[in-house]
C-alpha cells in the first residue's frame, strides 16, 4: 500500500506493507539514525517527533504515519551545520558508544521547542524514555542545558 507523509520536512510517498513497523520502514528508506534496541518500546533508541511528539517508532504501524511529519535526527542539521544540541553533545563528551544518542537528541529536542530554560529535573525527565549503558546521563544532561543556553543566545 501507498502512504504520504513529511520527513525530515520534506513530502514523501513510501510502499508498505500491513503490519510494518514506522521504524522498519524508516531504516529501509536509508534513516540508519533510527536505531533498533529492543523493538519492545523500553529502550527509546527508535524515537523520532511525529508531528512534534517524541514516539518510539517501533511501537508504530508504519501506515499510522499517512499525513504526519516525521523527524528523525536526520533532520536535525541544516545546510550542513550540526543543530547545537548536536554541538553540545560533542563539545560536552556526552557520546560514547553513540547508540542512544539519536533518540536523546531528539527528546532533548523536543524539551527544548517546549522549554527553552528547563531545569535539570525537567530534563532528566525528557531523557527517561532513552535508555543509555555508557555515559550515567551526566553528559548528556550537561549537553542538553548547554545546548539550551547557547539556543538562548548566551555566551559560553
Ligand atoms: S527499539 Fe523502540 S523502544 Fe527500543
Ligand atoms: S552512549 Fe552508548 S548507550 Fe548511550
Amino acid at each position: 500500500m501507498k502512504l504520504h507523509f513529511t520527513l525530515n520536512g520534506e513530502a514523501r510517498t513510501f510502499e508498505t506493507a500491513p503490519g510494518e513497523r514506522l521504524s522498519e520502514l524508516l531504516r529501509r528508506s536509508g534513516m540508519l539514525g533510527v536505531k533498533i534496541g529492543c523493538s519492545t518500546g523500553d529502550c527509546g533508541t527508535c524515537t523520532v517527533l511525529f508531528d512534534g511528539e517524541p514516539v518510539v517508532s517501533c511501537l508504530m504501524l508504519a501506515a499510522q504515519a499517512e499525513g504526519a511529519s516525521i523527524t528523525t535526527v536526520e533532520g536535525l542539521s541544516r545546510d550542513g551545520k550540526l543543530h547545537p544540541l548536536q554541538e553540545a553533545f560533542l563539545d560536552e563528551g556526552a557520546v560514547q558508544c553513540g547508540f542512544c544518542i539519536p533518540g536523546m537528541l531528539l527528546s532533548s529536542f523536543a524539551l527544548l521547542e517546549e522549554n527553552a530554560e528547563p531545569y535539570e529535573g525537567e530534563i532528566r525527565s525528557a531523557l527517561s524514555g532513552n535508555l543509555c549503558r555508557c555515559t550515567g546521563y551526566e553528559n548528556p544532561v550537561r549537553a542538553v542545558k548547554r545546548a539550551a543556553r547557547a539556543m538562548r543566545g548566551e555566551e559560553e
